[in-house]
């Protein structure tokens, strides 16, 4: 299976903005966001330069995970709005040229939901094998729980028909049997109901555990093919009912190095995800911050595999809405960014990663703030932000887990932030306060202040999106004597750019020795005025200010292009 050679990979170079319906805009006063407040900040969006929003969980759901326990997957969650709502914000969004994508959450279900209620009401109703059920007490899997804070193991006890059901989550969030070709089938289904509606993709919440044949029940009783089979069925789903030339894509979560994630691009065929986000790169970034020294970060994205499909793609991302995770470091170097980034234990989660926000973790340094932007467009794939980093929001260390970054967008310096009429008492969410807090912080003031944040953010997507050598090139680090320096050259179609970012207060001279073809060629500065020459030994040098970048694209005599 192939997208076909008309088909617009879109997501190849595409700036991905992620919501959450709940603290984003109050349309009605009751303190929680909602469709139509979002709809109302499309045009924002599109200013910055957004060209696909992801929609977290907004389905009815108990909310014991944030919406992640789904109870309904055909549904709005009432105090969202409702289908109507939806498909306004699907047709503003597109006709301000942005695409939407929403959460699709195939490893697990509230318990809530009416198939669960089902399956654990008896153990011969069809909807028993929906679920995945065991008889024999099961071992200590403490180690297996994905929130051990607050879970003991993945199995849990139900007294109805006395046996243990999975969830690697809560224990609220009953894993489904996806080796059940009628889960298989009604998940397909939810993915047609919401393509109808318009949506121009997913985000496939916690993939890896929805395909690990080990914990799976009758596995053998349904022929249970390869596991991967299951991701290759809902890719091909997906392209048979994307409509017109904009194929849908699917952005799968999977938290794994870099030689297991490329089994779920469906290897050199890319024929499974045709997106995932980028946890290594994203970790070792991290690390790279914390040691001012980027090599961490280049040993990482050089050993990204190289050989993938052309419709596949990585996401990268500095912060998300969950614990910024460190499990992919080594227990030293998990240390060391816990000890820099989160000194208060208050600041960390579950041992494993930091519940903050990347300016608080930079004390606020407007120059390094600005440097790790303007590194993540830089990097080879598709950037996604976190709404409210746009503008350098900060958490709120009062608000419980990983809840601590999902506090009310800051529109203005008004009431709870502009964000609701409401009483505070009534808020989804408590305000972030201090000198992260919307009197300091906020998207109104942003707006008028053309050094701002926001602004820095806007220029970037927007050059990101005119460089296609970030989206579609390929890579080169450049060799360099700084340790602090990531230097590296990205190049599609013959045309190259040279990417500098200085992870370091120190300000740097680097020397740079370019290609052979590079001769006569000119690299013109694209973020600020200026040009380097490129002399005859085809070296260069270029000048780095303290967490200074520089993105240079390499001008040959006679190119036609803008620059
Ligand atoms: C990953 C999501 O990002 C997280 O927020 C959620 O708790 C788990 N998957 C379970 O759905």
């Amino acid at each position: 299976m192939r997208i076909t050679d008309t088909a617009d990979l879109w997501y190849k170079n595409a700036v991905i903005y992620c919501v959450d319906l709940e603290t984003y805009l109050d349309s009605d006063g009751d303190g929680i966001g909602d469709l139509p407040g979002l709809t109302q900040r499309i045009d924002y969006l599109a200013d910055i330069g957004v060209s696909c929003l992801w929609l977290m969980p907004f389905y009815p759901s108990p909310r014991r995970d944030n919406g992640y326990d789904i109870s309904d997957m055909f549904g709005v969650d009432p105090r969202y709005g409702d289908h109507g709502d939806f498909v306004e914000l699907v047709r503003v969004a597109h006709d301000r040229g942005i695409r939407v994508i929403v959460d699709l959450v195939i490893n697990h279900t509230s318990d809530q939901h009416p198939w669960f209620r089902k399956s654990r009401a008896s153990k011969e109703t069809p909807y028993r094998d929906f679920y995945v059920w065991r008889s024999d007490t099961p071992p200590d899997t403490s180690e297996e729980a994905m929130f051990p804070g607050q879970e003991d193991g993945i199995w849990t006890y139900d007294e109805k028909t006395e046996e243990w059901y999975l969830h690697h989550f809560l224990h609220t969030q009953p894993d489904l049997n996806t080796a059940n070709p009628q889960v298989r089938e009604a998940i397909t289904k939810t993915m047609g109901f919401w393509l109808q509606l318009g949506v121009d993709g997913f985000r496939v919440d916690a993939v890896p555990f929805a395909i690990n044949q080990t914990t799976l029940s009758g596995a053998d009783e349904h022929e249970f093919l390869e596991p991967h089979d299951y991701l290759r069925t809902l890719r091909a789903f997906l392209q048979r009912r994307s409509t017109g030339t904009s194929s849908a894509m699917i952005l799968g979560e999977v938290n794994l190095p870099h030689e297991e994630q490329l089994a779920f691009f469906g290897g050199e065929d890319g024929d499974e995800l045709t997106m995932q986000f980028d946890f290594t790169v994203n970790q070792k970034a991290f690390l790279s911050f914390a040691r001012e020294d980027a090599r961490p970060l280049a040993e990482a994205l050089s050993e990204r595999p190289q050989n993938l499909s052309t419709e596949t793609q990585y996401a990268n991302f500095l912060r998300n809405h969950d614990e910024l995770t460190l499990d992919l470091l080594s227990a030293e170097q998990r240390d060391e960014v816990l000890d820099t980034f989160g000194p208060e234990q208050d600041m960390r989660f579950a041992g494993r990663g930091l519940r903050r926000r990347l300016p608080a973790m930079f004390d606020g340094d407007p120059r390094r703030i600005k440097m790790a932007y303007s590194l993540l467009f830089a990097l080879p794939g598709t950037p996604v932000l976190f709404y409210g980093e746009e503008i350098g929001m900060g958490e709120n260390l009062e608000v419980p887990g990983r809840e601590a970054v999902r506090t009310p967008m800051q529109w203005s310096r008004d009431k709870n932030g502009g964000f609701s009429s409401a009483r505070p008492s009534k808020l989804a969410r408590k305000v972030v306060e201090g000198p992260f807090g919307p009197e300091h912080v906020n998207a109104a003031q942003a707006r008028r202040d053309p050094d701002s944040l926001l602004h820095h953010i806007g220029r970037l997507a927007r050059r990101y999106r005119d460089c296609p050598e970030l989206g579609w090139g390929e890579l080169r680090i450049l060799e360099q004597p700084h340790q602090e320096v990531l230097a590296h050259r990205m190049t599609s179609g013959g045309q190259s750019m040279v990417l500098l970012h200085n992870l370091s207060p120190k300000s740097l001279v680097v020397p740079l020795r370019l290609d052979e073809q590079d001769q006569g060629s000119e690299l013109i500065d694209l973020l600020q005025d200026g040009s380097c020459g490129i002399d005859a030994q085809q070296h260069t040098e270029v000048t780095l200010e303290g967490y200074g970048y520089r993105w240079l694209r390499m001008k040959r005599p006679g190119d036609p292009r803008l620059l």
